[in-house]
């Protein structure tokens, strides 16, 4: 059984018996407040980008937990630093680890780390595969992806403001051809306000694809 929790913004837990994977492990200063960083366990933490909704609490749940720091050269080294294990990639790039692979992918956005460069991953995580976009414009080579892996669940941005809104977030979507959307970094301060029930109804009308909302604290059993 592999269940996906969600913390809010874009921090979520993908897991099963074996092995714990952290996405951008904001929860200190997360206004959602499901979780503190000490209460967390976690095998590895995958960092999209050095901005502080997303690098969050990374430096001391590795630290603490011995958890692998998973991300962009920048942003791993800046890690490996402050004395967290850590793997460094790169754009386009792949790398077996023992959970599956991890394909590190474009995401249109700012590093938050000098010369760096935000990313989005694709995750096999035991034989399903997680797109985990990051903080991300719309860009067409979303459609490229989506043939490279056939992506079951895709985890997408619509705030707006900073990313996608839920207009391009739903384009996104239909280019990705995921088997299930679930939307993330949206509702956390007021400038990305959205409603992930009317985003739901336009992904599922036009694309036919079905939109999980997690509500923060929920965890979602993946099928
Ligand atoms: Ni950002
Ligand atoms: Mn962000």
């Amino acid at each position: 059984m592999t269940s996906l929790k969600f913390f809010g913004h874009s921090c979520f837990m993908l897991s099963n018996t074996e092995t714990s994977l952290l996405f951008d492990p904001y929860l200190s200063d997360n206004p959602f407040h499901i979780s503190s960083a000490e209460d967390i366990d976690c095998n590895y933490i995958l960092v999209s980008h050095g901005h502080h909704d997303h690098l969050g609490d990374a430096v001391s749940i590795a630290k603490r937990t011995g958890a692998q720091v998973i991300s962009t050269a920048e942003v791993a080294r800046l890690c490996g630093e402050q004395g967290c294990k850590h793997h460094a990639m790169h754009l386009g790039g792949k790398h077996a680890f023992p959970f599956g692979q991890v394909r590190i992918t474009l995401a249109f956005h700012g590093s938050g780390v000098p010369g760096g460069h935000a990313c989005g991953f694709v995750v096999n995580f035991y034989g399903s595969n997680i797109y985990f976009a990051g903080d991300t414009g719309l860009f067409g080579d979303m459609a490229l992806l989506g043939r490279l892996e056939k992506i079951d669940y895709a985890l997408l941005p619509i705030g707006d403001n900073y990313t996608m809104g839920p207009q391009d977030a739903a384009e996104a979507a239909g280019m990705l051809k995921p088997r299930f959307v679930v939307p993330m970094h949206y509702n956390t301060w007021p400038l990305i306000a959205q409603s992930p029930e009317d985003f739901r109804h336009d992904v599922e009308t036009r694309f036919s694809i079905p939109v999980k909302i997690i509500q923060p604290g929920e965890t979602l059993i993946l099928e």
